[in-house]
């Protein structure tokens, strides 16, 4: 049985970097239960960002859940430091992995959750075979690397094609959309499958933070 209670999980990228401590517990107080990490390292992406030690720095300000997004070349050489560092799931991104199989089985074997993202244009496909080994699949619907880009629309189809191969395959897996989410589509991605939403400048640009979880899950349940 898929879980299907709708998540928002906030991206840091689109916090103050200066506060994060403060961040992570405004991000508590304001009744979230997941935050997501934007893991950049300038080559599978132009940007940089954080690594273990910040994740584990900030491990012992939070009870928050660690949705650790990899943006990341050849991810197979840091899982153990992520998942030392406090991360509760690990999400690599299918293009950056040659051997994805024992990627996923390294992940999971080391005691974190598994996810893995596929960019807008990469084909569903690519997981066939691994997707009773996940229990997410990330749909990147922008282009990785920056927050405040404009949704891709074609990536609903995908949203809704996957969520049909996950019933058939008897997958777990939950979806993730990453990019452009804001109040205005989350309810049509809601309806399409997916059930975790990233959100980096649609909710840090708009606080305070309680009211605008509040924003997001009404418009996510509407009827
Ligand atoms: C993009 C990142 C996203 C990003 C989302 O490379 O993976 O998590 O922060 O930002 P918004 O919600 O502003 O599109
Ligand atoms: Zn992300």
């Amino acid at each position: 049985m898929i879980e299907n209670k709708i998540i928002l999980s906030p991206s840091l990228l689109s916090s103050d970097f200066g506060r994060l401590a403060e961040e992570l517990a405004a991000l508590e107080e304001a009744g979230l239960e997941w935050v997501h990490w934007d893991v950049m390292d300038g080559r599978f992406v132009p940007n940089i960002t954080f690594g273990p030690p910040v994740v584990k720095a900030l491990r012992k300000h939070s009870k928050l859940f660690f949705d650790v997004h990899l943006m990341i070349q050849e991810p197979d050489r840091y899982l153990a430091e992520f998942i030392d560092a406090g991360a509760d799931l690990l999400c690599v991104h299918a293009e950056a992995v040659t051997h994805l199989e024992r990627c996923v089985a390294e992940i999971r074997r080391l005691g974190a959750q598994c996810a893995v993202a596929l960019n807008p244009h990469t084909p569903l496909c690519m997981l066939e075979h691994l997707l009773p080994e996940l229990d997410m699949v990330l749909i990147m619907s922008v282009n990785p690397g920056f927050g405040g880009q404009s949704f891709l629309p074609f990536t609903k189809d995908k949203i809704r094609r996957l969520a049909q191969m996950i019933q058939e395959s008897g997958s777990n897996a939950r979806i993730q959309v990453d990019g452009g989410v804001s109040p205005e589509n989350i309810k049509e991605l809601a309806d399409l499958g997916a059930t975790i939403f990233v959100s980096g400048s649609a909710f840090f640009g708009h606080p305070p933070y309680a009211e605008r979880l509040a924003t997001f899950m009404t418009a996510a349940s509407i009827a």
